[in-house]
């Protein structure tokens, strides 16, 4: 996170408060670590804060270290970051920001990985710098002081293209130099950055130019045609509408300048995740691979790292759709908590404006000009991790049933580990709240290189996976904060369903199951209300047979072995109880052994064509004693003679039965870390979003 403003008085305890705020907004991504730089009482000097543990702990030490709260130029920057450690420990040493020496020359935050940095090291060691951490990001810093060191008479943007020239992987980066007081770069190359832009007067320049190094701003037809493109890929509805003319303005002025042609007081606040910059301004920008921000004095300039590429030449200032709202927990204790009861509308919100249940259609405004193309290729891939890959699993069955096409489903780490083969009449779909994942990015990158055709299917407007996809859908539910991903998980869900639904809508033979699919969609929101009302069972039923068990299992078949998968990560990453999904067909080829009367087990017994061979299952648990909880339908004939606990479930069309199953899975989840006094939201060694491999 970064905040700089100009003409704007305010002192240093407003810039160290805007900075942790920012920091504790951002926290959900990781939270070992955190730290802040900003400018000094001197133009040569910088201020820097570190500490262990979450950002509350930083804000102590502020308040311990009391520095000068006075300000004394008419211009301030700051960066902060919240680190989850891949390179060393979570210690002072190693946090953010690194510096180039220990008066600061440069500093740098930095999420992402640089892959080279091991050979950085050893030039710049050879050079004579020393090392302080165990980190990546600290060559940064010093690469910096190297290239300042050989040529001084150098400006902060080209330093920045010539440093960045160097580093190779991923990151997202600002950095700051008492040589350049006042100033900071933002660069990006795949890890998100967003520049939120706050002046105090109305804003006259609405649209930055990107300025090339090599070739200048582009002739404005080209730039039309990529403001059109740029419209396609973020509207934030994903939506194929014509590009609004008014988008085509370009200005020639890139500082924020009042009607007599002087400059306005102005706040730039620089983040990873525009969560942190919605309560204090709407208007952002995001940064796309290769670009440089450069702020001074109230001016913002794009620039570009490398040679142009396919990416487009203007960045347009876009509007929040996000209300903060929407990011704070509200009447819940936490923000997981707070999402599992969104769901019913969340979904909603999902399928607003695509499901249009009366005329039997959906539209999906992001795949129109491609669902003919998809239709006709030779199998569909999907690509995920964590969360989102068990929604790949969730849907597959529904997708082999609808599209007759070939389906795979595929861990994105184990898909590069086998640098699986893929073809240019594949379509690739990659699932992804954040659409940072770094095993899902490379694994995009990865199918375009073949020559496939990409879709994503996407939380976060603006995110890399929803840049860099050939098209796809937004899935519209809402900035999710918890680290255990729930409302995504039902609207990635739902999405691949309608997904499904639009693909297939050329199949005369499944018109009828498509409408039970859709009619059951209609009727989901208020399915999860009334699942919801259970809450409070459910947790005294967690308090009962759960407290202080060493594992857990949890058994599903068919459509519902997702559910399981679900379940049971939900189960480990926030109660750390061990907790295994099994496919139930399998139980007897192993996982039986395990079973007593003292294991806890919970069965998914809900009706479909399978539900026979579920029984099965169970009849084989009770048999060695063992006494599961069972999710079944409401008033089920089946188990109303069976002494067995019971969660039950509205029934419904069975290829969505896992979105109405997978509720009170989360909220065991939930109920069993709160009986454990863990901290929900942010479960140990575990980050929202994984930026590094
Ligand atoms: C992390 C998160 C998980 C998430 C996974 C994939 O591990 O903790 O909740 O499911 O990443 O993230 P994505 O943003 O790609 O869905």
């Amino acid at each position: 996170f970064g905040y700089v403003n100009y003409l704007v008085e305010k002192d240093r305890r407003h810039i160290l408060d805007t900075l942790v705020n920012g920091l504790a907004r951002l926290e959900y991504r990781g939270y070992d670590s955190a730290g802040i730089a900003v400018d000094g009482d001197k133009e040569n000097e910088v201020f820097t804060f570190k500490e262990v543990g979450k950002v509350a702990k930083l804000k102590a030490l502020i308040e311990e270290e009391k520095p000068n709260m006075d300000c004394t130029f008419v211009s301030h920057a700051g960066i902060a970051h919240t680190r989850w450690a891949t390179h060393g420990q979570p210690s002072r040493v190693n946090c953010h920001p690194h510096r180039s020496d220990p008066t600061h020359r440069f500093t740098v935050v930095h999420n992402g990985i640089i892959t080279n940095y091991k050979e950085l090291k050893t030039l710049l060691e050879s050079k004579g710098e020393v090392f302080e951490s165990e980190t990546d990001t600290e060559c940064i810093a010093k690469l910096a002081k190297y290239i300042y060191d050989n040529n001084s008479d150098i400006d902060m943007t080209t330093l920045a293209k010539s440093m960045i020239s160097e580093l190779e992987g991923a990151f997202g980066l600002l950095l700051k130099s008492v040589h350049y007081p006042h100033e900071v770069i933002a660069a990006r190359k795949g890890s998100p950055l967003v520049v939120g832009v706050k002046t105090s007067r109305k804003m006259k320049v609405d649209f930055v130019d990107v300025e090339y190094s090599d070739s200048g701003p582009l002739p404005a037809e080209q730039a039309a045609h990529n403001v059109a493109l740029k419209n396609l890929k973020i509207g934030t509805n994903n939506s194929l509408a014509p590009p609004d003319k008014s988008l085509l303005h370009r200005s020639q002025s890139r500082a924020f300048l009042s009607d007599d042609g002087m400059p306005v007081p102005s706040e730039f606040f620089l983040s990873s995740d525009p969560s942190a910059i919605i309560e204090h301004t709407k208007k952002v920008l995001y940064l796309e691979d290769d670009d440089i921000a450069h702020i001074h004095e109230g001016q913002l300039n794009i620039h570009r790292a490398g040679k142009r590429d396919g990416s487009s030449a203007v960045r347009t200032i876009q509007t929040l759709e996000l209300e903060l709202q929407e990011i704070m927990k509200g009447k819940f204790d936490h923000f997981m908590q707070k999402e599992i009861f969104e769901q019913p509308e969340s979904v909603v919100n999902t399928m607003r404006g695509r499901l249009d249940i009366a005329n039997k259609k959906v539209t999906l405004g992001g795949l129109r000009q491609y669902i003919s193309t998809i239709r006709r290729c030779r199998r569909i891939i999907f690509i995920a991790c964590g969360t989102s890959y068990h929604s790949c699993m969730a849907v597959r069955g529904a997708f082999e049933e609808l599209t007759e096409i070939p389906i795979a489903v595929e861990l994105a780490s184990d898909f590069l580990d086998r640098r699986a083969p893929v073809f240019r009449d594949d379509t690739c779909v990659f699932v992804s709240q954040s659409g940072e994942t770094a095993d899902s990015l490379m694994a995009l990158r990865y199918c375009l290189e073949r020559g496939a055709l990409t879709v994503g299917i996407v939380n976060v407007v603006g995110s890399s996976i929803s840049l860099l996809t050939h098209c796809g859908v937004h899935i519209n539910a809402g900035p999710e904060i918890g680290v255990a991903s729930t409302k995504a998980y039902t609207s990635q869900y739902v999405a691949l369903i309608m997904f499904a639904l639009s693909l297939s809508e050329d199949r005369a033979s499944k018109q009828k199951r498509r409408e039970d699919i859709m009619e059951g969609l209609g009727r989901l929101s208020d399915q999860f209300r009334h699942i919801l009302t259970q809450d409070q069972a459910i947790k005294e039923m967690c308090y009962k047979f759960f407290h202080n068990q060493k594992s857990l299992l949890l058994l599903g078949r068919g459509h519902q072995f997702a559910t399981a998968l679900e379940g049971a990560l939900k189960i480990k990453e926030i109660s750390y109880l061990h907790c295994e999904a099994v496919m139930s067909g399998e139980l007897k080829h192993g996982v039986l052994a395990l079973v007593d009367e003292n294991l806890p087990i919970i069965m998914i017994l809900t009706r479909d064509e399978i539900f026979k061979k579920s029984l099965n299952a169970y009849q084989q648990v009770v048999a060695r004693g063992g006494r599961p909880i069972v999710i079944c339908n409401e008033n089920d004939e089946a188990f109303t003679h069976e002494t067995c606990e019971k969660i039950e479930i509205p029934q419904t069309v069975d290829v969505l039965q896992g979105l109405l199953n997978v509720i009170p899975l989360q909220l065991i989840a939930y109920w069993l870390a709160i009986a454990e006094n863990l901290n929900v939201d942010f479960p140990r060694n575990l980050a929202k979003s994984v930026t590094v491999e």
